[in-house]
């Protein structure tokens, strides 16, 4: 099943679905099933940090796109801020390995452009704000990834009703693809309804039997409901989507005074983020393992639709089906409309 459109065509994937970038969840397995599916298979290049399996990994999804001839493709994301002491040496390794696609978050992606654009390959800049995209169009970015108010993980302050068209009024030239809140396909139709040329999906996937976290974590996709995600300061200093369990209960979700003062100070500003960001990835670890008390888990409030946990495949077929249900029933209600009309 295909749904083309420009962005399928550049990005050379058969369908507009990003299997989006997931800290500590998104591995090989996921987005080589990705690229199975016909679409785009994306990881945090931080989800490898030990010595060479960044590298390692590139090989061997390259040479996975190229013996398979796939129909879909990868790509990874980059925090492209000083705060990330390996960007300069992933971007590196990415770059020399001829990395298809690159979706940059946070700081400044002039770099990444420029480099991505020496060898062909395209780059969609994670953006929450008119302004951050400004910069990103400035820069020559290739797409938007409109990170709405739904979003899992660092979720941007505007509704997709809202962010989506602004974006395609103010760069009409520009795809933008929505990440938020999408986990079935009604809701991939209505961001295409707003002016998106795809969408991007995170929580849905943490729930996929290839994701590389604890069963626990997987079956607390299932089990808790929208009106269990909190946002919280903990984890990276800016609000995260997390599941309110006991122990993000007792840490709380607000940074204490001394926390804010260090981060807005000029001269621990920089150290204290870092140190911040450090410490979140240390706590979310526990992800990896069965849960303790001390558990933390990630994830958007699109864990309300999540019913069972599912290889990747499974999940974009059943996207795709549901994509053009939708269709259907609307072409079908569009000709209700007009013969209505015409009666
Ligand atoms: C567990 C988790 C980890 C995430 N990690 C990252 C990340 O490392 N980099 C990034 O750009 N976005 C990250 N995101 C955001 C996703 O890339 C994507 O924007 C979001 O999941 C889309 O919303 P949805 O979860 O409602 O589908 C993360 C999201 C989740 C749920």
């Amino acid at each position: 099943m295909q749904l083309k459109n420009t962005v399928t065509q550049s990005l050379e994937i058969e369908f507009p679905i990003i299997m989006a970038p997931m800290f500590l969840v998104s591995n090989e397995a996921m987005v080589t099933a990705a690229m199975d599916a016909g679409i785009m298979g994306c990881f945090p290049s931080l989800n490898y940090r030990k010595e060479g399996e960044f590298e390692k990994v590139l090989d061997n999804l390259n040479e996975y796109r190229a013996k398979t001839n796939s129909k879909g493709s990868y790509g990874i994301n980059l925090i492209v801020q000083r705060t990330n002491p390996l960007y300069a040496k992933h971007l590196a390794a990415a770059v020399e390995r001829k990395v298809p696609f690159y979706i940059t978050s946070l700081g400044n992606p002039k770099e990444t452009i420029e480099k991505a654009h020496s060898y062909g390959a395209k780059v969609y800049c994670d953006v929450t704000n008119l302004e951050h995209a400004k910069k990103c169009y400035d820069l020559g970015c290739d797409g938007f990834i409109a990170v709405g108010q739904g979003a899992g993980g660092h979720a941007g302050p505007y509704p997709q009703q809202l962010l989506v068209p602004t974006l395609r009024k103010h760069f009409p030239d520009t795809p933008v693809i929505s990440a938020g809140g999408v986990a079935h396909g009604s809701g991939i139709v209505s961001m295409l309804a707003l002016g998106a040329e795809g969408v991007s999906i995170g929580t849905l996937f943490i729930a996929s039997t290839e994701g590389g976290v604890s069963q626990d974590y997987k079956q607390a996709m299932v089990d808790y409901g929208m009106e269990d995600i909190v946002m919280s300061d903990k984890i990276s200093g800016t609000p995260c989507t997390i599941v309110n369990t006991p122990y993000a209960k007792k840490i709380g979700y607000k940074q204490n005074w001394l926390e804010k003062a260090l981060s807005t100070n000029k001269r621990t500003k920089k150290y204290f983020k870092m140190l911040v960001q450090l410490r979140g990835m240390k706590r979310l670890e526990s992800a990896l393992q069965p849960a303790t008390y001390k558990t933390l888990w990630v994830a958007g409030q699109s864990v309300e639709m999540i019913d069972e946990i599912r290889p990747c495949k499974e999940i974009v077929e059943k996207l795709k089906v549901e994509t053009f249900e939708t269709l259907d029933q609307l072409s079908k209600m569009a000709k209700n409309q007009v013969a209505k009309v015409e009666a």
